[in-house]
């Protein structure tokens, strides 16, 4: 995320000191970068028009991975569409700026109010998972007066290796339309009045590191549209959803957006549907970080503990997944400072919360880290657990930072509490 090392002053974001950002607007602080948030829209885009989709495809951005208003706006003003799953992201995007007609619905439990929401709103599709979903749907589009774009959402049973809880397109998943039923689904689709069938999607998982599970799904997603289309269901797009993979550690690199869309993208030459992505996580990932200082280093019997200010209910990833993130000091660390291993770990009252076990740091009481590759599902996951108020966002532009998102007051906190009369 144009993260480097600048003199005395230890790590910066793009121009500006880590250090001047915790000065001014205090730790737990989540930073982001406008240039790497950029760059991995166009790394996207350039991709596809690599492969003549430039036109053809849609890059909808999954507003879950990180929902701020400023990075929203900054990808609406790249162009790019939005994959939402709640009334609430609905409402964010529209609030950014964003156009209603690229927004895809995913979600496999919609209520009637987003829908309706959505509906009004004209978003370019609903990601439908079942066949109730369907009904529910066309009886509410009937009851506006209204066609709703649809696209099944298929579950095409790919294992996309990669931790169970982030996988989805298994058929033990609760994701989507079991692929053997979908032909069917379809037919059933294009018989109710009220709905527009209009594509095909499916995501079959998060933080997918080897194109090929995505490129089999591909294959199989495009196996039914040719056998729905000699059955007379044209489709006009296909949703191939989110999920690659970015790099978490020095050791373990992530293929470059234009090598891990290529298998997929091969397939589509020579076709006339028009190709949706719902990318997230690569989007903003490594565009963001999480500044946090070393509250107390607590040398033990058997491990070396270094409490931190951020804890998992700022970043839940290491906590929920035992998911690595690298954590490097801000300052540069001095030929005499000593490297020992430690446990970093929030103030939280849980054994589970920690950062990051057995890293080889060199350490002070009221020294910064950097915890890396944070921008995806850090703040997006947060909570208010043990009464912590929410980190300060902040975005680095060159030399120049801004405030995103204020800290959250304890005050706030209970603000919508009441006690009894
Ligand atoms: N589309 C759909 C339908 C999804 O369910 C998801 C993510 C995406 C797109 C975006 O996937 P991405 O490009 O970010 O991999 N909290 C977990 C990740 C959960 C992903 C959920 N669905 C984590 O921190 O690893």
């Amino acid at each position: 995320m144009g993260l480097t090392h600048q003199g005395s002053r230890g790590l910066h974001v793009e121009s500006v000191a880590l250090e001047d950002i915790a000065a001014r607007f205090g730790t737990p602080c989540y930073v982001y970068s406008r240039l790497a948030l950029t760059a991995a829209y166009v790394g996207y885009r350039d991709a596809l028009m690599a492969h003549g989709l430039g036109e053809r495809a849609l890059v909808c951005y999954a507003a879950k991975a990180n929902s701020n208003l400023a990075i929203l706006k900054l990808f609406a003003d790249l162009g790019a569409g939005f994959d939402i799953v709640s009334g609430g992201e609905l409402a964010r995007v529209l609030a950014a700026g964003g156009s209603a007609d690229k927004i895809v619905f995913s979600g496999v439990g919609k209520s009637r109010e987003e829908m309706r929401l959505a509906l009004e709103a004209g978003i370019h599709c609903f990601n439908v998972e079942s066949t109730s979903e369907l009904e529910q749907l066309n009886e509410l589009a009937g009851g506006m007066n209204r066609r709703a774009p649809v696209s099944l959402r298929v579950n095409p049973d790919v294992d996309a290796k990669t931790h169970p809880y982030i996988s989805t397109g298994l058929k033990t998943a609760k994701f989507g339309v079991a692929f053997d039923q979908a032909f069917d689904t379809y037919r059933r689709a294009a018989t109710l009045p009220h709905l527009a069938v209009k594509g095909i999607d499916c995501h079959i998982g998060s933080q997918l590191l080897d194109p090929a599970p995505a490129a089999e799904a591909a294959d199989k997603v495009l196996a039914l549209v040719d056998r729905l289309a000699a059955a007379g269901i044209v489709l006009e797009h296909i949703d191939l959803g989110g999920g690659m993979g970015i790099q978490y550690r020095r050791e373990e690199p992530a293929p470059a957006t234009a090598d891990y869309l290529a298998p997929m993208l091969a397939k589509f030459t020579g076709r006339h549907e028009k190709l949706i992505f719902e990318p997230g996580r690569s989007l903003v990932g490594n565009a963001g970080l999480l500044l946090t200082r070393v509250q107390v280093l607590k040398p033990g019997a058997e491990k070396h503990f270094a409490v931190v200010d951020a804890a998992m209910n700022d970043l839940m990833r290491p906590a929920l997944y035992d998911a690595w993130h690298d954590i490097v000091p801000v300052a540069k660390v001095g030929a005499g400072d000593t490297a020992m291993p430690y446990e970093i770990v929030g103030p939280v009252c849980e054994s589970g919360d920690f950062l990051g076990h057995d890293r080889e740091l060199a350490l002070q009481e009221g020294g910064l880290l950097a915890v890396l590759s944070a921008g995806a599902y850090g703040m997006a996951m947060a909570s208010n657990y043990n009464s912590r108020p929410r980190a300060a966002e902040v975005m680095v532009d060159g030399t120049q930072t801004h405030l995103i998102r204020r800290r959250e007051s304890v005050a706030e906190l209970f603000a919508l509490e009441s006690v009894l009369p």
